[in-house]
C-alpha cells in the first residue's frame, strides 16, 4: 500500500528511457541526497536514539544504492554530471512547517520522496532494455518501499509523543494533506529524463 494519491504519467517512463544516461545520473544524485538527508537528521536529533539508529541504517543502505548507481554510470563510460537540483523535492520541502511540526513534516516529506521514487523505479524495473538493469531496479524499488514505511512509522512515533495520545491522528491528517500536495506537485512538473 502506497501513500501516493496519483500514478505517474505513463509517458514519463518513455522520456526516462529516451536518455538513460541522464536518468541514471540523476538517480545517482538522488541516492546521494538520500544519504545526506538521513545523516543531517541524525546530526540534528542526537537525543532520539531510535531515530538515530534507524536513520543511520537507512543512510548506509542509501550509500549502497549510490554505489550501485555510480557503477552503472561508469559501466556506460560516463562520469556524474553536476547535480542539477531537484525541483520536486524543493517544492515538497517548502511545505515543511517550522516549530513543533517540523520533524514530523520532514519525515513525512521523506516518506513521499521514497514513495514516488519507488513507484518510478518499479516502472523502470518493468521497462528497462536489459534484464540486469531491470533486476537492479526491482531490487531498489523494494528497498525504497521499505523506506517509505520506515519514514511514516518514524513520523507517527515522533508525532505520538508530541500530543499525548492525539498525536497519531494529527500525523495521519497531516499525511493526507501532504499527499494531496505531493500529487499536485508531481502532476505539474515537466516530464524529463530524471527520477522526479
Ligand atoms: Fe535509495
Ligand atoms: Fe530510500
Amino acid at each position: 500500500m502506497t501513500i501516493l494519491r496519483s500514478a505517474t504519467d505513463p509517458r514519463w517512463v518513455e522520456v526516462a528511457l529516451s536518455d538513460l544516461d541522464a536518468t541514471l545520473a540523476d538517480h545517482a544524485h538522488c541516492e546521494k541526497k538520500a544519504v545526506a538527508t538521513a545523516v543531517k537528521l541524525v546530526a540534528d536529533h542526537p537525543d532520539r536514539p531510535g531515530l538515530v539508529r534507524t536513520l543511520a541504517r537507512l543512510a548506509q543502505e542509501e550509500l549502497q544504492h549510490f554505489l550501485a548507481m555510480i557503477t552503472e554510470v561508469e559501466r556506460r563510460g560516463r562520469t556524474l554530471p553536476p547535480d542539477q537540483g531537484d525541483p520536486y523535492v524543493q517544492q515538497l520541502l517548502k511545505l515543511v512547517r517550522s516549530g513543533a511540526g517540523r520533524l514530523v513534516d520532514q519525515l513525512l516529506v521523506g516518506a513521499f520522496i521514497e514513495a514516488r521514487s519507488c513507484e518510478r523505479m518499479r516502472l523502470l524495473g518493468e521497462r528497462l532494455p536489459d534484464e540486469r538493469l531491470r533486476e537492479l531496479y526491482r531490487r531498489l524499488a523494494q528497498s525504497e518501499a521499505g523506506h517509505e514505511t520506515l519514514f511514516v512509522d518514524l513520523a507517527v512515533e515522533v508525532g505520538a509523543e508530541a500530543a499525548g495520545g492525539k498525536g497519531e491522528a494529527a500525523v495521519r491528517a497531516r499525511l493526507d494533506e501532504l499527499a494531496e500536495a505531493e500529487a499536485a506537485i508531481a502532476a505539474a512538473l515537466p516530464l524529463l529524463p530524471r527520477m522526479h
